[in-house]
């Protein structure tokens, strides 16, 4: 099959899931997207799905890849911190990619291979239902808020995910933690992303 058939094809498979776990075992068995024949595992989400906040990456590395779980290499472990900072853990948000397999040597995913993974995201979100979505650097911004400029320029600023049901969730582009082990003067602008997120997560429990 020709790529965009497989396109169609996931948008297809990603609609009939009605749970998390149907997604999970869907993804499992589609072979539509060629990342996965060189991924060692498939990296769906960790944390808790009734937490109300997401979080999403843009493809799992070399850790996460052989541990199945999204953000347990070293950026993981800054995403951890920051996600104590505003007193948040595993256990209080869920955390997902827009990718769910380990491109070969960690490059860009394609454009078509992001189309293919782009619907079962999409549904994942749905099925997870949050009330404050994340994105972590500039692709998550890019698919899931179509973001037209850079990460730099979009982040901070409260803006919306659509679902393809038609929810509409707040969401929060941030910096992706790789990138601020690589630019930590830039971690500033972060916290002032977390301390933004801290207050909504606030108000949201008021109401
Ligand atoms: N970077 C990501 O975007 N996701 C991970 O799971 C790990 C590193």
């Amino acid at each position: 099959m020709p790529d965009e058939a497989q396109a169609l094809r996931a948008r297809e498979l990603a609609r009939q899931a009605a749970t998390l776990a149907e997604l999970r075992d869907l993804l499992a068995g589609f072979d539509g997207c060629n990342l996965k024949s060189t991924a060692k595992t498939l990296v769906f989400a960790d944390g808790n799905p009734n937490a109300g906040v997401m979080f999403v990456g843009e493809a799992p590395g070399r850790d996460e890849d052989l541990e199945g779980l999204p953000f347990v290499g070293r950026s993981g472990r800054l995403l951890d911190r920051m996600l104590a900072a505003i007193g948040l853990t595993r256990d209080s948000a869920y955390i997902a990619n827009v990718i769910p397999w380990r491109p070969p040597g960690n490059r860009t995913p394609t454009p078509l291979e992001t189309e293919i993974c782009r619907p079962f995201i999409e549904r994942q979100i749905e099925l997870a239902n949050p009330k404050v979505l994340i994105t972590l650097g500039g692709p998550s911004a890019k698919v899931l808020l179509h973001a037209q400029e850079g990460i730099l320029k979009f982040r901070g600023k409260w803006r919306t995910h659509e679902t393809a049901g038609g929810l509409a969730v707040p969401a929060m582009p941030t910096l992706h933690p790789a990138y601020l082990l690589r630019n930590p003067a830039h971690k500033r602008l972060a916290w002032r992303d977390f301390l933004e997120i801290k207050a909504k997560l606030r108000d949201l429990d008021a109401g």
